[in-house]
């Protein structure tokens, strides 16, 4: 099958972006220009046919998706009975207009608005991901979702058998379940339908990738996307390469996932080490601010990153290397959601990342002009993948906590 093929379509009126600008939000006069709860307004895509042949840019997937399980994963990570409080869905922290990430939290809030320590991460190209979470403390998306099912600061359900009664209780979860997986539903065939839908977020193809690796395919992407790959950006992409960013943030020959899947320490660690025994304060509503119970997890706001998982004084402060791929749609950045535009991503490098004496080598020696920054924020907003409008419009193609036909 050739891309052009698999090459998903765009419902038209789909607006990718923040879901409310909150400007004044800090004012309780603030009114508000979201959609409220969005019901149906979507496209469905056939991404099980995306997996047969990835976007340009990604490298094959390990093993083909069913469409079957795609859309009962898709149905499971929208519906918000999958809480204890039948509040909060997976796609509420993992909202598809913001990258599949939160763009207006710096760190998520919870059942109940108590506090989760990180900043969420995009779940686009997640099926490529070894190590999951930012310290890599887990390696199997069917087994991941346990976490925040059951976190008493996400989901806060009791436990994994009070996950399954609720969904058994819904006719129409039981008639998929039963037709799909020969053992019905279980706790490993809910973690495959939930793991099916998030490795089918494939995102790649952008301006970059038809640009970098789109030598067949080079003159039609141009073609189609009526312009040439800015000047800008081909200089920053050079500074990328000279400055050593793309020894953490790798490439391969014929694809690039934009990271090495390794931990590092780029100071960021230590920044917030000061500020960490007081959980932030957050807003909840225009004007109303709350600050949350600590996590209940770990009953502190501390981050020590890899090192909580390896226990080897090394690994202190060290995240995992994220993905650039539509990284332009996932602010506010870094595993605290400390630094709030790209700029300023850049302008932490210029200085040489952080102040601590343990961070990595290769960040402390950077030094960025102005004129680099520029050109290396260009180039990573060349980034965003074509088929971003795509997936959001087929994540709305189902409405929040549906009840189908059959159901309770
Ligand atoms: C309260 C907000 C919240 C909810 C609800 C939530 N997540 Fe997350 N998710 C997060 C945060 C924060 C992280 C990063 C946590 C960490 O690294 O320790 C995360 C991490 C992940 C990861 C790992 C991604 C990576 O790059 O390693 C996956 C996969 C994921 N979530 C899927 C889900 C699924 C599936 C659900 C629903 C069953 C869900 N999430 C519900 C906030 C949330
Ligand atoms: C030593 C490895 C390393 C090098 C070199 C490096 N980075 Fe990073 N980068 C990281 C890690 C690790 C993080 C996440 C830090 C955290 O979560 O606190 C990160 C975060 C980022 C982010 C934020 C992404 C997000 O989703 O939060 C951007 C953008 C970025 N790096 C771009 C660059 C650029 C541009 C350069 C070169 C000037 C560079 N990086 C050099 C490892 C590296």
């Amino acid at each position: 099958m050739s891309r052009a093929e698999t090459r998903l379509t765009l419902a038209s009126d789909h607006r990718v972006g923040l879901a409310d600008s909150r400007v004044g939000y800090e004012s309780q006069a603030y009114v508000t220009d979201s959609k409220g709860v969005i019901v149906d307004l979507g496209q469905r895509q056939p991404l099980h046919r995306l997996s047969e042949n990835p976007p340009l840019g990604l490298p094959p997937l390990a093993s083909p998706l069913q469409a079957d399980e795609i859309n009962l994963g898709r149905q499971l990570f929208f519906d918000r009975r999958l809480s204890v409080n039948e509040t909060l869905s997976c796609a509420m922290c993992h909202i598809p207009e913001q990258g599949f990430t939160q763009n207006e939290l710096a760190t998520p809030v919870g059942h109940l608005g108590k506090g989760v320590r990180r900043n969420v991460p995009s779940l686009y190209n997640v099926a490529y991901k070894s190590a999951l979470f930012l310290d890599g403390r887990e390696t199997s998306l069917e087994t991941q979702i346990w976490s925040p099912l059951l976190a008493v600061n996400e989901m806060a359900n009791a436990s994994r058998e009070a996950v399954l009664e609720k969904i058994a209780a819904n006719v129409d979860y039981r008639t998929q379940f039963n037709s799909i997986y020969p053992g019905g539903l279980t706790e490993e065939s809910v973690g495959r339908a939930l793991a099916a839908y998030q490795r089918a977020l494939l995102s790649a193809d952008s301006p970059f990738d038809r640009w970098y690796f789109g030598d067949q395919v080079k003159a039609e992407g141009l073609r189609q996307s009526g312009a040439v790959y800015p000047r800008l950006a081909e200089e920053g992409f050079a500074i990328f390469q000279e400055k050593g960013c793309a020894s953490c943030h790798r490439l391969n020959e014929a694809d690039a996932l934009f990271t090495d899947s390794q931990f590092h320490n780029t100071g960021t660690g230590l920044r917030r080490y000061g500020r960490a025994l007081r959980p932030p304060k957050v807003q909840l509503a225009p004007g109303v601010y709350v600050v949350p119970t600590v996590d209940a997890e770990t009953e502190t706001f501390t981050d020590e990153g890899r090192y909580e998982v390896t226990g080897d004084p090394a690994d202190r402060w060290r995240y995992r290397t994220p993905s650039l791929r539509n990284v332009a749609l996932t602010a506010p950045y870094m595993h605290d959601g400390s630094l709030a535009t790209l700029e300023s991503v850049m302008q932490f490098y210029a200085n040489g990342g952080g102040e601590d004496p343990m961070q990595d080598l290769r960040i402390s020696r950077l030094r960025l002009s102005q004129q680099e920054q520029s050109a290396l924020v260009a180039f990573l907003r060349t980034l965003t993948s074509d088929h971003v409008n795509a997936l959001v419009s087929d994540a709305r193609s189902v409405a929040i906590g549906e009840r189908s036909a059959g159901g309770q």
